[in-house]
């Protein structure tokens, strides 16, 4: 096999601590190491993080032995906005023979640093596009994964009701400041 044509995304030695109590390979370490591989292949389609959002029709065709060592085998078969299907094909090698064991799908999104999906061709440093925010903001655009920042605006001048609230204050402050100076003198007069 020629790796710069086709390569697996990941081989694996199955250890005896990974049996379940039959003795062979427990299924849970086989869609560990699924999710592992199409992971890696998950990488062709996108600069973002990606993760896990679905695993489907996982097929475990044979049982894996300990000592077995397993080629898993990641081809894209679907490229959505955000996600990216792959599907993976798991062979045991078992004294000299190959045994396909396992196979199953695996979806993956790209996401961003606050873990919300993303374009899987937004270039790197603009924000998913389901973020709160671009409610709040409307100078953000939803779309395309990229950001349009909102021109800065003054400050908007305070409110009636704030200016009053402001006055309260000062007409308390002031007052205070008055019993203050009375009780120092009486102090002193004393
Ligand atoms: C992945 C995640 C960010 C998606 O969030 P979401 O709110 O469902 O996002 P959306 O509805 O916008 O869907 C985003 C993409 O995921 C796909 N998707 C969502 N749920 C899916 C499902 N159950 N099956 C298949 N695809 C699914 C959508 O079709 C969409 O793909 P597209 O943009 O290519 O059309 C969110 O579900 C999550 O964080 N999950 C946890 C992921 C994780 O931690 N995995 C590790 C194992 S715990």
């Amino acid at each position: 096999m020629n790796c710069q044509t086709k390569c697996p995304a990941i081989r694996v030695v199955m250890f005896p601590k990974d049996t379940n109590p039959s003795g062979n390979i427990f299924g849970g370490v086989i869609l560990s190491n699924i999710d592992i591989a199409a992971g890696v292949a998950a990488r062709a389609a996108t600069m973002h993080r990606t993760v896990t959002v679905c695993m489907k029709e996982v097929i475990f065709k044979r049982p894996v032995k300990v000592g077995d060592i397993l080629t898993f085998w990641a081809d894209i078969i679907k490229t959505g906005r955000t996600s990216v299907t792959i599907r993976v094909k798991v062979e045991a090698e078992r004294r000299g023979e190959t045994i396909p064991v396992t196979e199953g799908e695996a979806i993956f999104v790209a996401v961003d640093e606050k873990d919300r999906p993303i374009p899987l061709d937004s270039p790197i440093g603009t924000q998913g596009v389901d973020d709160p925010d671009t409610v709040a903001n409307p100078g953000k655009e939803k779309g395309n994964g990229s950001v349009v920042v909102a021109p800065a605006t003054p400050a908007a001048p305070a409110t009636e009701e704030v200016k009053k609230k402001g006055g309260k204050d000062n007409k308390k402050e002031k007052e205070k400041k008055k019993k203050d100076k009375k009780k120092k003198k009486n102090k002193k007069n004393k």
